[in-house]
C-alpha cells in the first residue's frame, strides 16, 4: 500500500508562507484507482509530486508497504511535454532510452502502445505535426512503456476537448481493466472520477485537506453508458454538493 500519513507541506515563498496541505491523510491499495478532485490550488498536484518523490514533504510521511517498495511509477502531466525535436516513437523511448539502449522488444512495445492510442502511423511525426489531444496521447504512451505498477496522472485530459477526453478516459479504463495499476488521478471533472475511480478523495481549499472519502460501488467493467444510470448520477451528484459545501464553507471563513 501507499500510506501517506498526516502529511503537511508549506513552501516557503517570498511573500511569505503558503500552507499548500495541512494534515492529509489517505492509504491506497495496490492495483486501487484513487480520484482526487478539488479546487484549484488546493494541493493536487502538490500531493501527486510527493508521492513521486518530486517535492519535499514537510511534515508527515509518505511510504510504501512491502509489496509495492519496488514498484515503479510512470507519471503523466496536463500539458504533454514531449520533446519537439524528436518523433513521436523517440519521445515515448524518451524512459527507456534513460536507462541505456533500447532493446528492439520496447520499440515494437512503443509501436504498440501509440496503436491502442489510435496515432498508428504517426511514429515518425514530430510534436508540432499534432494536435494538443494526440500529443497528450503521446504522453501516457511515453509514461506507459516501462510499464509503470503506480501511475500518477495530474489532470492529464484537462486541455482535450470533451470527445477526445471522453475517448481518452475509455483508453485509460481499458488499460487499468487489464492490467491492474495503481493509479492516483487528479481531474477537475467529477463524472471522468466516479466513472474511472474506485475511491475519490475530494480536498478542500485552502490549506488544501481531504474533506471526505467516497466509494465508488459501480461494477466493472464500467462501459461508457454507466454515466446514465442512477447509481452514478447519484454519486456525482453527492460529490458535487461536497465541493459546494466545502467552497461555502471556505467563503465564510474568508468573509471573516
Ligand atoms: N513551487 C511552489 N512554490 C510556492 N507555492 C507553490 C508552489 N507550488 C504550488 N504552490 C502553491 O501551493 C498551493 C497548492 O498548489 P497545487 O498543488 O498546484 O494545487 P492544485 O494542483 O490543487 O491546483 C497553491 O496555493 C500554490 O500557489
Ligand atoms: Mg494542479
Amino acid at each position: 500500500m501507499i500510506e501517506i500519513s498526516a502529511v503537511s507541506k508549506t513552501y516557503n515563498t517570498r511573500s511569505g508562507d503558503v500552507v499548500a496541505l495541512d494534515d492529509v491523510s489517505m492509504t491506497v491499495r495496490p492495483g486501487e484507482f484513487v480520484s482526487l478532485v478539488g479546487p484549484s490550488g488546493c494541493g493536487k498536484s502538490t500531493l501527486l509530486r510527493m508521492i513521486s518523490g518530486l517535492e519535499g514533504i514537510t511534515s508527515g510521511r509518505i511510504e510504501r508497504t512491502e509489496e509495492m517498495v519496488n514498484s515503479t511509477i510512470g507519471m503523466v502531466f496536463q500539458s504533454a511535454a514531449l520533446m519537439p525535436w524528436r518523433r513521436l516513437l523517440d519521445n515515448v523511448l524518451l524512459p527507456v532510452q534513460l536507462k541505456g539502449r533500447i532493446p528492439e522488444s520496447k520499440r515494437e512495445h512503443a509501436r504498440e502502445l501509440l496503436t491502442i492510442a489510435g496515432l498508428a502511423g504517426f511514429e515518425n511525426k514530430y510534436p508540432f505535426e499534432l494536435s494538443g489531444g494526440m500529443q497528450q496521447r503521446v504522453s501516457i504512451c511515453r509514461a506507459l512503456i516501462n510499464d509503470p505498477d503506480i501511475l500518477l496522472m495530474d489532470e492529464p485530459f484537462g486541455a482535450l476537448d470533451a470527445l477526445t477526453r471522453d475517448d481518452m478516459s475509455a483508453l485509460l479504463l481499458s488499460i487499468w481493466e487489464k492490467s491492474h495499476k495503481t493509479v492516483i488521478f487528479v481531474t477537475h471533472s467529477i463524472e471522468e472520477a466516479v466513472l474511472l475511480s474506485d475511491t475519490v478523495y475530494v480536498m478542500s481549499a485552502r490549506p488544501g485537506r481531504i474533506s471526505r472519502r467516497f466509494d465508488v460501488d459501480i461494477p466493472r467493467p464500467r462501459l461508457a453508458d454507466v454515466k446514465y444510470s442512477q447509481e452514478f448520477a447519484e454519486l456525482a451528484h453527492r460529490i458535487r454538493d461536497q465541493i459546494t459545501q466545502d467552497g461555502d464553507v471556505a467563503a465564510a471563513r474568508h468573509s471573516g
